[in-house]
């Protein structure tokens, strides 16, 4: 050591002494005692199990909801039977989802098959054939090589994906969606957030007629938007089309009423109208920074303090509408607007006359995709099952079948009258399904205040299932490491090369 670094010495170890000082008082006495969950979907009740896990048996976790659990995870009722009508299905790689369903005793579905076609507005530019080597055949001849290297282009980013496994498993955290994005693959993943799916793939060398034939209809049946949605959620969602998909029997909100009772909350039925910051005189003395949780329910309001607060719904008036008092600077609203979508049941016999087929005995096609073409008012359309059976995959007789039909507005009865030459039934739901993605965009924080934190800014980045799971456990280690203070486990840098160097 030299001499210059010497005189420091004082200064550093006093420092580190204070710095030691804090993190001691709170490591001793203090476990956190009571900590709030706001939302339970996906997103809270997953938030709920991991804060158990790492903060133990002792701290009282209480899950504020004020519609039914599950959130954006529901079935809707359609003659008897229920039929997924939020999120739907999972990818095989999504770890999180597969160790809950195991855990809790769940079993998955594999996803239907579908005939698919992709519809233009006048006729059919693709159509799969039932023979698995004509429709490659037919892809060859309509795009060349474009799906092969759409395949491997998504399989190269499903790959650094999956890091995120093996750093949360080593219990390492980050404090925005763009570190933890960047964590995973660098720069190439932090310019896919800021540019469109559209521009990264044309940039990648792919054909125009493939994005438009492709690539947009696939963005328009996960995302009800077209390829202006930024690269990360267009990667996310072409991975939606691999095989082995699979949903939840029984129908997949079951995982977050599994996730809820294993993780010991107390449910709130309520709407939180806000949170206050406030501070509470210390037994041992000082004072102490605490969360004041407002809240109403049919026996009225209430109000109820908290060390810990996660935020698991979308920080926008118009979905939860949360009042922040007290906070300096003031929690700013991340008012990025929620694209609607409309999911619409309908039991009943395909008009194919209108998608160009004069003989319907002729026509095979159950799942339909659809091109940008402003005249359509469906972003698709497809055959599905209920949830309930596993083995049961029912009669699929295209004669008379439950379609699923996502659109952005509500479908007219003329509307319907002319996709249906009959039907029997028709149940709509009505959705503010995920951002309206217009990259560039940055991403809200998963740190609002010292111990208030808010998962859902994830979406920015991907909505998804999986997405809100891997948010809620980053959230869990986020707020356990500050709360003890183990700072080397947020916002590491060089994780991938360090942990494959580790065993
Ligand atoms: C039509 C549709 C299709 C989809 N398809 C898929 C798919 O195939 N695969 C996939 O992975 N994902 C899919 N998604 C996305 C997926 O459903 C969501 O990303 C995920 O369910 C979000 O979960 P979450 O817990 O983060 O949010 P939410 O499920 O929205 O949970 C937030 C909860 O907070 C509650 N809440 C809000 N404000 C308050 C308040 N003030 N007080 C108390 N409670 C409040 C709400 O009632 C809600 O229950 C789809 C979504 C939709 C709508
Ligand atoms: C909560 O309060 C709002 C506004 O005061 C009211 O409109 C709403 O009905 C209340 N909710 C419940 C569940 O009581
Ligand atoms: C949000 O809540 C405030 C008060 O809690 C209420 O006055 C307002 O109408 C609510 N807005 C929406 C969009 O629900
Ligand atoms: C079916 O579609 C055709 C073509 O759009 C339309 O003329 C007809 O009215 C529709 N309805 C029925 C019941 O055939
Ligand atoms: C992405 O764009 C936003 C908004 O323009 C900007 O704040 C952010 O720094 C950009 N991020 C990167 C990695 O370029």
């Amino acid at each position: 050591m030299d001499v210059r670094s010497a005189q420091h010495l004082p200064a550093a170890l006093a420092l580190l002494l204070l710095l030691l000082g804090c993190v001691w008082s709170q490591a001793l006495g203090n476990a956190p005692d009571r900590i709030a969950v706001i939302g339970a979907g996906i997103g809270g009740t997953s938030a709920a199990y991991y804060l158990r896990q790492k903060f133990g048996r002792d701290v009282q976790i209480d899950l504020f909801e004020r519609e039914a659990v599950g959130g954006r995870l529901a079935t809707i009722r359609v003659e008897g039977k229920e039929y997924e009508a939020g999120g739907s299905v999972i990818h095989p790689l999504n770890l999180h989802m597969k160790a809950f369903v195991k855990e809790l005793g769940l079993s998955p579905t594999q996803g239907q098959n579908h005939l698919a076609g992709v519809y233009s507005g006048d006729k059919f530019v693709f159509e799969e054939s039932g023979w698995y080597i004509i429709t490659v055949l037919k892809l060859l001849w309509q795009y060349w090589l474009n799906p092969l290297r759409m395949y491997m282009w998504v399989e190269d980013i499903m790959d650094k994906f999956m890091r995120i496994y093996r750093y949360q498993d080593n219990d390492y955290a980050f404090t925005s969606t763009e570190k933890l994005v960047s964590a995973l693959g660098g720069d190439y993943f932090l310019q896919l957030l800021n540019e469109t799916i559209g521009k990264a793939l044309q940039k990648t060398g792919f054909s125009q007629t493939f994005i438009n034939e492709v690539v947009t209809p696939v963005m328009r049946v996960n995302y009800g938007q077209t390829v202006n949605i930024n690269g990360f959620v267009g990667a996310v969602s072409l991975a939606g089309t691999d095989s082995g998909l699979w949903s939840v029997t029984g129908g997949n909100r079951r995982v977050c009423d599994g996730l809820l009772s294993a993780s010991k909350a107390q449910l709130i039925p309520s709407t939180v109208t806000s949170v206050e910051m406030i501070t509470q005189p210390r037994a041992s003395g000082g004072k102490t920074q605490q969360y004041e949780i407002c809240y109403n329910s049919t026996s009225g309001v209430a109000i109820a303090h908290y060390d810990i607060v996660v935020i698991a719904t979308p920080l926008n008036h118009k979905m939860s509408n949360i009042t922040f008092w007290n906070f300096n600077p003031p929690i700013p609203e991340f008012s990025r607007p929620y694209h609607q979508t409309i999911a619409t049941f309908i039991h009943g016999q395909i008009n194919t006359s209108f998608f160009g087929y004069q003989d319907s005995s002729s026509f095979h096609i159950d799942g339909i995709f659809t091109t940008d073409n402003p005249k359509l008012f469906i972003n698709s359309m497809g055959v599905v099952s209920p949830v309930q059976n596993e083995q049961d995959k029912l009669e699929q007789s295209l004669g008379s079948a439950v379609w699923k039909v996502f659109s952005k507005e509500p479908l007219t009865e003329e509307q319907i009258n002319v996709l249906f030459s009959s039907y029997d039934s028709v149940k709509a739901k009505q959705w503010l399904a995920y951002p309206h993605y217009s990259p560039p965009k940055k991403c809200p924080p998963f740190i609002l205040h010292d111990q208030m934190y808010y998962l859902s800014g994830i979406e920015c980045a991907a909505s998804a299932m999986e997405m809100s799971a891997i948010a809620a456990k980053n959230v869990a280690l986020l707020a356990h490491h500050r709360w003890y203070g183990n700072t080397d486990k947020i916002d590491q840098e060089g994780l991938h090369e360090k942990l494959k160097t580790e065993f």
